[in-house]
């Protein structure tokens, strides 16, 4: 397809990530199928395609310089250069602050922070020679404070000082960057949260639809919905902004 415009999605092998990339191919994007392990990218990739669009399964830990710089240029050959970049891969190490080992807070930087730094290096410019780029950082309602969370928590809030500095960096060659910041969205993720509460997940999404204004807790697409929207055409004076996508108004 000519003029398709190319998009890195990545932690895309499932959850989130993967509602993004399929979110992005509906709406004409090829996509590269970004995660740490390329075989289980296989779904989500299968799942692009069937939408009509190219799209690749790319094995990379975005927190290693050489392995993004590969990936990248990986991409470039076979999809295009890419213009859009969903910067989605995540982990947990939760503890409280007095259990908290230094490699659990070294390991939440290094993915979220670093993971997204690299890869924000690698592809700018791309979007610079284009004179167009859309930048999607996944931030989290967490950056506003959540036990047990403090190395997840300030990388999340992190993450949207990075959302803005490259905003006004970048903003110049047509580039947005904005964050989403998820609230409680049913995934691996969360269902691993329960299991460290030692709750059933079934309950802590009842405590969630308890809790949250609308009624219920978030699904992946709500996030994709989020993603496509800011990397839209039209959202090109929308940047440095933070989008909460939690079902109400406290993040
Ligand atoms: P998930 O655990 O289901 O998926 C995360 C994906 O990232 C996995 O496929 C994993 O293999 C990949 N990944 C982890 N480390 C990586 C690395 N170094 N390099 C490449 N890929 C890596 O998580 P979920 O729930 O889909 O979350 C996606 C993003 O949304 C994360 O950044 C998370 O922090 C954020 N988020 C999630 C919320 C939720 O309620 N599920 C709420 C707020 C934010």
């Amino acid at each position: 397809m000519i003029n398709t415009r190319t998009a890195i999605v990545t932690g895309a092998a499932r959850g989130i990530g993967a509602a993004v990339a399929q979110r992005l191919a509906a709406d004409g994007l090829a996509v590269a199928v970004l995660d740490l392990d390329e075989t289980a990218c296989s779904d989500t990739v299968d799942k692009v395609r069937a939408q009509g669009v190219n799209a690749i399964a790319v094995g990379a830990d975005v927190s290693d310089e050489a392995q993004v710089a590969a990936a990248v240029d990986r991409v470039r050959s076979e999809l295009g250069a890419p213009v859009v970049l969903v910067n989605n891969a995540g982990i947990l190490r939760d503890n409280l602050l007095f259990k908290m080992s230094v490699a659990d807070w070294a390991a939440v930087m290094q993915v979220h922070l670093q993971g997204a730094f690299l890869m924000s290096r690698a592809v700018q410019s791309d979007m610079v020679t284009a004179g167009y780029g859309r930048i999607v950082n996944m931030s989290s309602s967490a950056a506003l404070g959540n036990r047990g969370q403090a190395n997840y928590s300030a990388a999340k809030a992190g993450l949207q000082g990075f959302t803005k500095t490259l905003a006004i960096e970048l903003g110049r060659f047509g580039i947005t960057v904005n964050a989403i910041g998820p609230g409680f969205i049913r995934t691996d993720m969360t269902a691993a949260t329960a299991a460290r509460m030692g709750m059933d997940f079934a309950d802590l999404i009842a405590a969630g639809e308890k809790a949250i204004p609308v009624g219920r807790v978030g699904e992946p697409e709500d996030v994709a919905h989020a993603a496509s929207f800011l990397i839209s055409e039209g959202a090109g004076f929308i940047s440095g902004q933070v989008l909460y996508v939690s079902g109400g108004p406290q993040g």
